[in-house]
């Protein structure tokens, strides 16, 4: 056997060895319920890579209450299962269940939200840079406007959401050397579809009908959808009275992209679990710690980049 032969077959080993252990361990989810389509291919990834590494996946949905969640977390620990996945829907909170979790021995591993409590309380989190996902967007919208007045209306996601106080921060980062640039009303439409639409018709009905309206920024896809009805049934033209930028890169804005009535996107991976997974399996394996912060990417999309393709490419994944 060459040492190349073997070098790969140990390593082949390893990894096998590596998911016998991870087999048939249980893992308690606390998802935090299912506002958008986001949420959902998140949730549908999570369930489906559990299934394929042979987890036992324990799934509960906290309809958007941080009790729930606790309540979810508590009865994890109880049971006593091997990891935590959570999902936080707001920041803070978080400190004594945290600590529950870490007294039991239980990995937490916090799933595309970020918490206020010390990092010492969890494994890992996994997650974009949600500043930089709004300072994209910002960016994005002061190229594309080119010293215009612009007038812009904010859909803010969850109040006390880390997405919602970061993707703000961050737009507001990218827009503040622009003086032709100005948010002019924000508010929370919660990051559901039918929130946006609400929310939308009250900007429109106070900035004249709309016309006074450049821009809308949403703090995800599903608000901007609902917010797009809103604009179309004010008997103006999305994508082109009024710009539109959102974040999630969801197959609807694609399809509103392919149709000019969205401009453009950043995208999350909803495919969170495979990297906390991953660091999961390797903590088990050897005590590895992983980075406390693993990074997923962040993408523009605008029209140019084949939204109808897109569309096609993302409309079977779960969302
Ligand atoms: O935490 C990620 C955000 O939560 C997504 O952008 C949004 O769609 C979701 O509900």
């Amino acid at each position: 056997m060459t040492t190349r032969t073997l070098m790969t077959t140990v390593a082949a080993l390893a990894m096998t060895a590596t998911a016998a252990l991870a087999e048939g361990q249980t893992i308690g989810f606390s998802q935090i319920g299912s506002e958008s389509g986001w949420r959902a291919a998140e949730t549908t990834l999570t369930q489906t890579q559990a299934k394929e590494r042979g987890y036992q996946l324990q799934f509960s949905d906290a309809q958007q209450k941080q009790e729930n969640q606790i309540a979810a977390i508590r009865s994890f620990i109880a049971q006593g299962v091997d990891a935590i996945l959570l999902a936080p829907v707001v920041a803070t909170g978080w400190d004594s269940v945290l600590e529950e979790a870490k007294e039991a021995e239980i990995p937490v591993v916090l799933l595309d939200r970020q918490v206020d409590s010390s990092d010492d309380m969890y494994l890992t989190a996994v997650g974009s840079n949600l500043v930089h996902e709004g300072e994209v967007a910002g960016t994005w919208l002061a190229e594309t406007v080119a010293g215009k007045d612009c007038r812009i209306v904010e859909l803010q996601g969850t109040t006390g959401s880390s997405p919602a106080i970061d993707r703000k921060t961050g737009f507001e980062n990218a827009i503040k050397d622009h003086a032709n640039l100005q948010i002019v009303r924000s508010q929370t439409g919660d990051f559901t579809r039918a929130q946006g639409k609400e929310v939308m018709e009250s900007f429109l009905q106070a900035e004249n009908g709309g016309k006074d309206i450049c821009a809308l920024y949403a703090h995800n896809d599903d608000m901007a959808v609902g917010a797009i009805q809103a604009i179309k049934e004010a008997g103006l033209a999305p994508g082109k009275d009024i710009l539109v930028v959102s974040i999630d890169a969801v197959p609807d804005i694609f399809k509103a992209m392919a149709d000019g009535e969205a401009n453009a996107t950043v995208e999350l991976t909803p495919n969170m679990a495979g990297p906390a997974f991953d660091a999961l399996e390797a903590y088990w394996k050897d005590g590895t710690m992983p980075a406390k912060f693993i990074q997923t990417d962040s993408r523009l999309y605008t029209q140019a980049d084949d939204p109808a393709g897109e569309y096609e490419a993302r409309k079977d994944l779960g969302y």
